[in-house]
C-alpha cells in the first residue's frame, strides 16, 4: 500500500481541530512572578541584563503587586535587597527586615495572593555565599539555623510559602520543624530541590549583587552533568517535608523536569532563571526572534515536559498574551 491511510495531517487543519487535540495548554494558572524589594521610597532601579525588570521600594512593589493581582496570576516570590550585608546576614532574619516588612504590606492589600519567599543567605551575606563561611569553606549545620530562623522570621511577617534556594543538607527538615514547633503547620515549603550550579543565574546575581566574593557555588549547587543525582535531592526533600519541588534552571534541565514527573507525585515548579529571560529579550529587541511565540512556545515546552507551575520574569507579559488571545 503505498497511498497513506494515515494522515496525522488532518487533526491539523484548522485552529479548533487543533484546539481539541491541544495536549498542553500554558494558562495563567500556571505564573509565579519575581519581584525584587530594596528599601527606600520610588526607588525603581532597573536591573541590566533583565530588561523591564526592577528592584522596587515597597511603595512601588504594591503597584506591581497590583498589576499582578488584576492579571488574576496566583502567585509572586520575592526577593530582598537588604540595608547592609554582613558575616552573619542579619537582615535574612531581622522581622523589621525588608522581605518581612513587605510582606506585611502586601498581604494586607492582597490577601489572596500567594506570598512566597525566596529563603537564602546570599543576598544578605558579606562574602555572598549561601551559608556561614569559615576559613572559606561553607559550612553546612550552622547554616541551617539560620536559614530556620529567616523562614520563620518570613512566616511571621504572613507567608503563604517559604522557598528555600540555599541547597544545604538537611534545610527542608529544620524549616519544617522550625515552622511546626511555633504552630505554622500551614505554611507550604516550595523547595528549590534540584538546583544546579549555574552560569544562568548571572543576571539575578547582579540584581541583587549576590555574586560570591570568593570560589563559586559548586560545593553546594549540583553538578549540571548530573541527573540521577537530582532524584536523590528530589526523594530527599519529598521526605524532609516540601510540598512542592523545584528544578532550577529550566529550560537547559527539561529532561529532570520529565523524570521528576514520572517518578514523583508531587506538584513540581520549574524556575525559567534570569540568564534565560535575558537572552531572549536580548534577541528580541534586536528584532532576530519573536518575543511572544518565542517565549510561549518555550513555557509551554516546560509544561509539557512535566511543570505544574513556571517562576518567571515573563509572567505578566505572558497572562497579558493569554488574556488576548
Ligand atoms: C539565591 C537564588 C538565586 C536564584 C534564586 N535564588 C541565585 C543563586 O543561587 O546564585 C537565581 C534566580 C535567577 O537567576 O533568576 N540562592
Ligand atoms: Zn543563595
Amino acid at each position: 500500500m503505498s497511498f497513506p491511510i494515515t494522515r496525522p495531517r488532518r487533526l491539523r487543519l484548522k485552529e479548533n481541530i487543533r484546539r481539541l487535540v491541544r495536549e498542553t495548554r500554558l494558562t495563567t494558572d500556571d505564573l509565579i512572578y519575581p519581584l525584587f524589594v530594596t528599601h527606600g521610597r520610588e526607588m525603581r532601579t532597573p536591573v541590566e541584563a533583565m530588561p523591564g525588570v526592577y528592584n522596587l521600594s515597597p511603595d512601588l512593589i504594591i503597584e506591581e503587586v497590583a498589576r499582578v493581582a488584576e492579571l488574576n496570576i496566583p502567585g509572586i516570590i520575592i526577593f530582598g535587597i537588604p540595608r547592609v550585608k554582613d558575616e552573619s546576614a542579619s537582615e535574612a532574619y531581622d522581622d523589621e527586615g525588608i522581605v518581612q516588612q513587605v510582606v506585611r504590606l502586601i498581604k494586607k492589600e492582597f490577601p489572596e495572593l500567594i506570598v512566597i519567599t525566596d529563603v537564602c543567605l546570599c543576598e544578605y551575606t558579606s562574602h555572598g555565599h549561601c551559608g556561614i563561611v569559615e576559613q572559606e569553606r561553607i559550612l553546612n549545620d550552622p547554616t541551617l539555623e539560620l536559614l530556620a530562623r529567616t523562614a520563620l522570621s518570613h512566616a511571621r511577617a504572613g507567608a503563604d510559602m517559604v522557598a528555600p534556594s540555599d541547597m544545604m543538607d538537611g534545610r527542608v527538615a529544620a524549616i519544617r520543624r522550625a515552622l511546626d514547633e511555633a504552630g505554622y503547620q500551614d505554611v507550604a515549603i516550595m523547595s528549590y530541590a534540584a538546583k544546579y550550579a549555574s552560569a544562568y543565574y548571572g543576571p539575578f546575581r547582579e540584581a541583587v549583587n549576590s555574586a560570591p566574593r570568593f570560589g563559586d557555588r559548586r560545593s553546594y549547587q549540583m553538578d549540571p552533568a548530573n541527573a540521577r543525582e537530582a532524584m536523590r535531592e528530589i526523594a530527599l526533600d519529598i521526605e524532609e517535608g516540601a510540598d512542592i519541588i523545584m528544578i532550577k534552571p529550566a529550560l537547559a534541565y527539561l529532561d529532570i523536569v520529565r523524570r521528576v514527573r514520572d517518578t514523583f507525585n508531587c506538584p513540581v515548579a520549574v524556575y525559567n532563571v534570569s540568564g534565560e529571560y535575558a537572552m531572549v529579550k536580548a534577541a528580541a529587541m534586536r528584532g532576530w526572534i519573536d518575543e511572544r511565540r518565542v517565549v510561549l512556545e518555550t513555557l509551554t515546552g516546560m509544561k509539557r515536559a512535566g511543570a505544574d507551575m513556571i517562576i518567571t520574569y515573563h509572567a505578566l507579559d505572558v497572562a497579558r498574551w493569554l488574556r488576548e488571545g
